[in-house]
Order: structure tokens, then sequence, then C-alpha cells
């Protein structure tokens, strides 16, 4: 399903179905009602569009008396926007459905992608970039707008890429492995909490972003995947089954509960080291000086992973010093498969630079790129270990 909504860049859908016609794909398209102000239906039926909707067929029936929007998001297998009007990115993050196109996109369980086209100040505004923020940890595919000359012929970044490159992002997709079919993995993220007293805690400044991402992708990839989060600064990635949890204590039960019915652990999350040795039941009054005994938490990674069997395990180690010398040491002492050396200045960040060291003697460095690339460039380490039998070479 091809949805054209209200841009300039509107006739550069034409190109779009000509591409995936040429390919063999049937293509139906949705024009939006702003859609239909830069280009006819008539345009896509005359260019081999096997059927061309607008807001006129909204509350229409197919031949089988099936509502159009739930006719429309079965037949499907994926739906692509492009271009993608900030109206229509908007009311789609907000669940509206009040047209044909949203109701259609409301209705699908099938892969969505979305190709943002517009001005720059419309693109970069706070408002457009978290509304595809959250559509995309919703599990929507983006597609970026590239940098160049807007419609006003100013240089910014808001243009709809080249129709040859929309089509094989889709096409891509459709034509990777699904490498994780069949396999079970277990994700924790965020950081943990240990309580002094009813309203004051120990904790850290991570926001979850990794293990989502890792989450996310791991499902694109065709894994069953289940997330143990903490506390989290990010939304919940889709994926097949959550637990919430608090504590380090409660994350190490939720982690030992699946660990036998899984085929990888990726703990991704940042378990609070120390609690207080006695949890104050009333709120603690100042007094000076004040001292608190604290005790260290279970280590969840070496706890569940001295019992290994067939699964991976996968841990981050966070270093502030000699990172790669430490992290082969937890990788050894935590009976690790995979460590991924940290710096403590990727927290919270968008990007980071990492190291992947297997046991297998596979090492992997990644500098000052996407979470989004170090989740993915993981988890094809991960199945490549898993191919090898964690054998080396
Ligand atoms: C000449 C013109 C060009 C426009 N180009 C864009 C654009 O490139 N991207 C965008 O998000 N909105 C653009 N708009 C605004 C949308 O067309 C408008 O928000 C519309 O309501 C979107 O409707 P839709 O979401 O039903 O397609 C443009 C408006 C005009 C008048």
């Amino acid at each position: 399903m091809l949805a054209v909504t209200g841009s300039v860049a509107a006739y550069k859908a034409c190109e779009i179905l000509r591409i995936f016609k040429k390919q063999g794909d049937s293509v139906r398209v949705i024009v939006s009602r702003g859609g239909e102000h830069f280009i006819t239906p008539l345009a896509f039926s005359s260019l081999g569009a096997a059927k061309v909707y607008t807001d006129a067929n909204e509350f229409d029936v197919d031949e089988k008396s099936v509502s159009m929007h739930l006719a429309l998001s079965r037949w499907a297998d994926c739906i692509l926007i492009a271009p993608a009007s900030a109206d229509f990115i908007s009311k789609m993050s907000c669940g509206i459905a009040d047209s044909l196109l949203l109701t259609t996109v409301l209705a699908s369980k099938m892969p969505i992608f979305i190709a943002p086209c517009m001005n720059e100040n419309m693109y970069l505004n706070k408002i457009t970039q978290e509304n595809i923020s959250l559509l995309t940890n919703l599990g929507v595919k983006i597609i970026e707008p590239e940098e160049g000359l807007l419609a006003d012929f100013k240089p910014g970044k808001g243009r709809l890429p080249e129709p040859e490159s929309i089509v094989k992002v889709v096409s891509k997709f459709f034509s990777e492995e699904k490498i994780f079919e069949g396999k079970r993995i277990l994700v924790t993220c965020g950081a943990t909490k240990e309580f002094i007293d009813p309203v004051r805690f120990i904790s850290n400044g991570s926001s979850g972003k990794m293990g989502a991402q890792i989450a996310r992708i791991a499902k694109e990839m065709g894994a069953n995947v289940h997330l143990v989060y903490g506390e989290i600064k990010v939304d919940l990635p889709v994926v097949d089954g959550y637990s919430k949890v608090v504590t380090t204590e409660d994350m190490f039960k939720e982690v030992k509960n699946h660990f036998n019915n899984i085929d990888v652990l990726i703990m991704a999350a940042a378990p609070a080291d120390f609690r207080p040795k006695q949890v104050q039941l009333k709120k603690l009054q100042k007094v000076e000086p004040l001292s608190l005994e604290l005790e260290e938490t279970i280590d969840i990674l070496k706890t569940v992973a001295r019992d290994k069997k067939e699964q991976i395990v996968v841990g981050f180690a966070l270093q502030t010093e000699d990172l790669e010398e430490n992290a082969i040491r937890k990788l050894n002492e935590k009976n690790m498969d995979i460590v991924v050396a940290n710096s403590e200045t990727n927290i919270g960040e968008d990007t980071g630079s990492v190291i992947f060291i297997a046991r297998d003697g596979n090492r992997k460095e990644l500098n000052n790129v996407s979470k989004d690339q170090i989740a993915k460039e993981l988890l094809l380490l991960i199945n490549d270990y898993l191919n090898r039998g964690g054998k080396n070479g």
C-alpha cells in the first residue's frame, strides 16, 4: 500500500509506484485529503495502481461488506507513506483516526514505513521530532529525509529521498532474512532502584535507550523478544512480553524465571550495584553526620550465567578506565559469550562508541555511531556466534 499525503513532493510518489510495479509488486494507493491538492488519483490509476482510494472512500465497504479501512489493512503486506506530511505524522503519533489513511494505518499489523518530507523548520521542530521518535519506538520504520535544495530553493533537511532509494529500503526489509526466527531473546534495560527510605533511593542515569533499541531490532529480525525493564526514559518498543521491575533482586528473579526457556540473554540494563543494608520504613530525618551502610546487590549476569547450558549470554561492561582489559576480565569472570565494552560517556546519549569482544575471538570496534547501529551490529555478531556454535574462526 502506497500512501501519498499533502506535500509538494507528492509527484515523486508516481515514480515510486512505477518502480514497485516494475519489480512485479501489486500496489494500491491512498491519496490523503491534503495529497489530493498536489496530485490527482487519476495519475496513479493511469500509472498502473491496482486501485486508488481517497477520503471519499472512508465510509465505504468492500465487496464482502468489510469496512474499507479494515479491508485495506488486511490486504497490504506493508504500508509506505511517501511523502509523509507533518500533519499525517502528528496525527498518527496520537492515534487519531479521522481519515481513510489514518484508520487503515491504525488497523494494520504489518510493517509501516514513513518518509517524512517538509520544510526544514517543520522537520526539526521538537514536536515533529518527538512524534517521529515515538513512532520509531513503536516499530514504525522512518526513511529519513535528505539535505538539499527544498521547494523554496533554500538548502536544508527535509527533502524526500529519490524514489529508487525509498523502494530499496522497503524491498531490503522484505528480502532480509529473519535471522532470529524461532529464537527467544531476553533483553534487560534501564536502571534499577534500591530504596533507602520510602521516598529516597540509590540508582543511576541509565536511560534504557540501548536495551530498547536491541529489543526492537531483535524483534524486527524475527526473534520472540521479552523485555525486563527498570526505570527507563524512552518509550517501550513493541515486543512479545514485558516485565517491569524495581530493584536488582526483582530483575534477577525475572531473568532467572525466563533463563531456561531462552536462547539468548542480553543484559543491557544498569542494575544498582549497592543497596542500603537496612531500608528505613519511615522517611529519614535530617541528622548529621548521616552514614549509610551499604551491601552489594546480587550480580545477575554472573549468577545466571554460572548455570548456563546452550544459552548465549551477552553483557555490557561499563568502565571508566582500561576499558578493554577490564571488559575481557569480566567476560571470563562472569562466563559471558560476548561482552560489550562501554564507556560512561555513552550513558543517555543517542550515539556511542563500543567494542564487542566475543569468546570465540571475534572483536569489533564501533566509534561514535547511533545506538541503532550498535544494536544491529551486536545482533549480527550474536547470530554469527550462534551459527558457529561459539567456536573459533
Ligand atoms: C504549497 C504547499 C506545500 C506544502 N508542502 C508540505 C510539505 O512538503 N510537507 C508537509 O508536511 N506539509 C506541507 N504542506 C502543508 C500540508 O499540505 C497540510 O498540512 C495538509 O493539511 C496535510 O494534509 P494531509 O496530512 O491530509 O496530507 C504544504 C502546504 C502547501 C500549501
